[in-house]
């Protein structure tokens, strides 16, 4: 028997929880709607950075991250649904299909991520220049594990520095494409009224040349003298098997599973995604991440740190549909 009834009330909730996934500049570049008790997940095309995300892979983390939550909220209630990632060829941008499946209770590990999904933030702030242990290294790789992706640690500082050039080396292939400025600006947002956007509190401090890895430029104010990133940050590299968008999918589920860890531990995350934008620089990254196989999609800055502010969403309303969208 497959067989739970999805109420509205319910559907809103798991939208709602769905959506304090992480996005490309907060665009929250997704839509939900239900059939019966099936939930879809749409990529919104309008929502797509053009300069930054021409191919739509940003769309696919986050939208991937999102179905990890909607997992993990069906989960925690003992009642799980099995999930069809893009279910039908002729219409791509259905990125899921979720469908109840036989009630069983959730694992300790999904109960307990299920309660961080609103406790998760991007943190880009300085951290304490206190070591994240091997046993906090393994749980955070055996998350990515479980998503079917792998997390790769990058140890030494020569390495750690080679990555640091990639990262400045992409920004300023960014920063040189037509266009990209002015849609970075477009994102950022003075204060936290706005339901979308990073917000000023949340950006950190405006980046400055002499630092180790180069952060993006939300507009943020200059740090004050006393402000230093730490010396030896722990960095990583989320790594997919594949680059196809169902690839992209289930690196999105991955880097959810793995920031929810990370939060289960009171650890602190950023987020870098410019060498995985520029593609010179995403292929220098995979051989530096030491993958033959694995396809960088996310480099991580982990460690410890003062909580974050919460960033806004639009409401689950704004975000579902009645019809297919398409
Ligand atoms: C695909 C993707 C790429 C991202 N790239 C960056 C980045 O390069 N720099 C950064 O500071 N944050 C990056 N973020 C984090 C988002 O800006 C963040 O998730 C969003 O502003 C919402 O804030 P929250 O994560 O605190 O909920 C990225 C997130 C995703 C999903």
């Amino acid at each position: 028997m497959t067989g739970h009834r999805l109420d509205d009330a319910t559907f809103t909730a798991a939208v709602t929880s769905a959506i304090r996934a992480p996005s490309l500049h907060n665009s929250q570049p997704w839509r939900f709607r239900r059939e019966g008790d099936t939930i879809e997940v749409w990529a919104d095309r309008t929502r797509q950075l053009p300069t930054a995300d021409p191919d739509g892979w940003a769309v696919r983390l986050a939208c991937g991250a999102a179905i990890l939550n909607l997992r993990l909220y069906f989960s925690a209630q003992g009642r799980p649904m099995s999930t069809a990632l893009l279910p039908d060829p002729d219409t791509p941008d259905l990125l899921a299909r979720l469908r109840p499946a036989p009630p069983e209770s959730a694992t300790p590990e999904d109960a307990v991520l299920a309660t961080k999904i609103d406790l998760r933030r991007s943190n880009r702030a300085p951290f304490a220049d206190a070591p994240v242990s091997l046993t906090e290294q393994s749980a955070l790789a055996a998350a990515a594990h479980a998503e079917s992706a792998d997390l790769v640690f990058v140890t030494g500082m020569r390495a750690i520095t080679d990555i640091a050039d990639l990262v400045r080396a992409a920004d300023a292939a960014l920063g040189s494409k037509p266009g990209y400025t002015g849609e970075l600006t477009s994102w950022t947002r003075p204060d936290s009224a706005s339901s979308d956007g990073v917000p000023l509190a949340a950006a950190g401090p405006a980046p400055a040349p002499h630092e180790l890895l180069t952060r993006r430029d939300f507009g943020g104010p200059d740090a004050p003298e006393h402000h230093r990133y730490e010396g030896h940050p722990l960095v990583a590299v989320l790594c997919s098997f594949g680059d196809a968008p169902r690839d992209q999918l289930i690196a999105g589920a991955a880097l959810q599973r793995v920031l929810l860890t990370a939060t289960q531990l009171s650890l602190v995350v950023s987020m870098l995604s410019q060498p995985i934008e520029v593609p010179s620089v995403r292929e220098q990254l995979r051989v530096l991440a030491g993958g033959r196989v694995s396809i960088p999609q996310m480099v991580l800055r982990i460690g410890f740190g003062v909580p974050a502010p919460k960033t806004a969403r639009r409401p689950a309303q704004a975000v579902i549909d009645d019809h297919a969208p398409h």
